[in-house]
């Protein structure tokens, strides 16, 4: 795997495009094919799939193979579908459809789903919608904006659901996406078959890639003179995972969100909840398998299977959004609403994560007002020096600055990282009206109590 990763240094940046180099010794092993028990139609290559906006949805409780364990887990899977999709059955749709969806709850533990990332109506989002067992709910929403996102139990404690595989990816195409020769959604996770090493939080001793590890991971294949789009996203309580890449990758989404300027990189991290879209444009050279890893060696080894071909680059179907217009009184306001996140110990029950000094549901709600736009200063204070990922559900927002320095590129999310000792200010604006939750993304957090309400009306 070593020498492979030398390989990738001869790789040449060209413009956006990328030449991937030929290499005399190149290793020519190829990578384990996939044992026999895995599905034989990947459902998270999604390159040219119908729409399917109509969905029976079904929450399961079933078990998994990961390496040579057996995992119990829960599954969302579609019109009783029992294939072991590892990461859930994805939900394809095109933007504009019109998603209705009955989810049957199969398991014997009530449960609810969010949509996230998705501007839904509210009374259309999960969190205060209980499906006990055996029960049904419907749900009914446009899929308004394109971009990746996923679905997820939202129900407490929500670490111990999503852990154990309540949640799938979403996709909402755009039209330009039929451009990609390889749409490919890879959702990241880790999972705790040993003892948990995590110090505060569960974290996983075996990373996933669509369920799978190590040498079952299905290949990324690329053909040179095509171009590929990966949506990548961490479905992991608690774990931020650092990808490379052999070679250089466009990033063309955030969260979902289109990127006024995509940006060429090797090295993505991404914390749980986040995702990044991410194109792959090679041409020239030799046949080869490279892989993507991430920071450790616990599975994540993801082959990207190059076959050569093709003299010159594909072009990108992903057209960038024009600038949103940035009031610049926006970066020099005093934050409208603030969000403190700490930690103490709690008396008997262990750590306790606050916004603002409390731990939820006594925390702090906001009411603001539908359309308006407002300054939000998200500050980490917490005496555990950790990253928190912090979630607001109903909307994406812009960031404005970190720790008081403006930034450059226009960015939206869903999902942002604050470091330790660090605040970010985000420009908000609610399209929709309603309750929408703010929490942090490392579950173990929220549900310890670092979650609170927005009230928009
Ligand atoms: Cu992905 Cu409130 O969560
Ligand atoms: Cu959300
Ligand atoms: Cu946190």
């Amino acid at each position: 795997m070593r020498a492979r990763t030398t390989l990738a240094a001869v790789a040449t940046l060209v413009t956006t495009t990328l030449v991937l180099a030929a290499c005399a010794d190149q290793d020519t092993t190829t990578p384990a094919t996939a044992p026999g028990e895995l599905p034989a139609v990947d459902p998270y290559d999604i390159t040219g799939t119908p729409s399917q906006p109509d969905v029976d949805l079904d929450i399961t409780r079933t078990s998994m193979t990961i390496g040579d364990a057996s995992v119990a887990r829960y599954l969302y899977t579609v019109d009783g579908d029992d294939t072991v999709y590892g990461a859930g059955r994805p939900l394809v749709v095109d933007v504009g459809d019109t998603v209705r969806l009955t989810a049957t709850n199969d398991t014997d533990t009530a449960t609810n789903i969010h949509w996230h990332g998705m501007s839904v109506p509210n009374d259309q989002d999960g969190p205060e919608i209980l499906i006990e067992p055996g029960a049904s709910h419907d749900y009914e929403f446009v899929a308004e904006k394109p971009g990746t996102y996923w679905y997820h139990s939202h129900e407490r404690p929500v670490r111990d659901q999503v852990d154990e595989g309540m949640y799938a990816p979403l996709v909402v195409r755009d039209p330009a996406d039929a451009g990609y020769d390889l749409d490919q959604v890879l959702v990241l996770d880790d999972w705790l078959l040993g003892e948990n090493t995590g110090d505060m939080e569960v974290v996983g001793d075996v990373d996933t890639v669509n369920g799978r590890t190590g040498a079952d991971i299905a290949p990324v294949t690329v053909t040179g003179g095509e171009i590929a789009k990966l949506r990548l996203l961490n479905a992991s309580t608690a774990k931020t995972q650092w990808l490379t890449f052999p070679v250089d990758v466009r990033v063309t989404h955030t969260d979902g969100a289109p990127l006024v300027e995509p940006y060429v990189t090797r090295e993505v991290e991404i914390a749980p909840g986040e995702r990044f879209d991410v194109e792959l444009a090679l041409f020239g050279g030799e046949d080869e398998t490279l892989t993507i890893t991430n920071e450790r060696d616990n599975g994540m080894t993801i082959p990207l299977e190059y076959t050569a071909g093709g003299a010159t680059a594909a072009a990108s179907p992903f057209a960038p959004p024009a600038p949103t217009p940035l009031d610049p009184e926006l970066l020099t306001r005093a934050p409208d609403v603030e969000m403190t996140l700490g930690d103490r110990m709690s008396m008997g029950s262990g750590m306790a994560w606050t916004i603002n000094g409390e731990v939820y549901p006594e925390t702090e709600s906001f009411d603001l007002d539908l359309g308006t736009t407002y300054v939000m200063r998200l500050r980490n204070d917490g005496a555990h020096a950790m990253d928190h990922p912090m979630h607001i559900h109903g909307t994406h927002f812009r960031i404005l600055t970190v720790n008081g320095d403006p930034v450059d590129a226009e960015i939206w999310k869903d999902t942002v990282t604050i470091r330790p000792g660090s605040f970010v200010d985000i420009a908000i604006t609610f399209d929709k009206p309603g309750t929408w939750m703010a929490h942090c993304h490392i579950l173990d957090h929220e549900d310890g109590g670092m979650m609170t309400s927005i009230n928009v009306s």
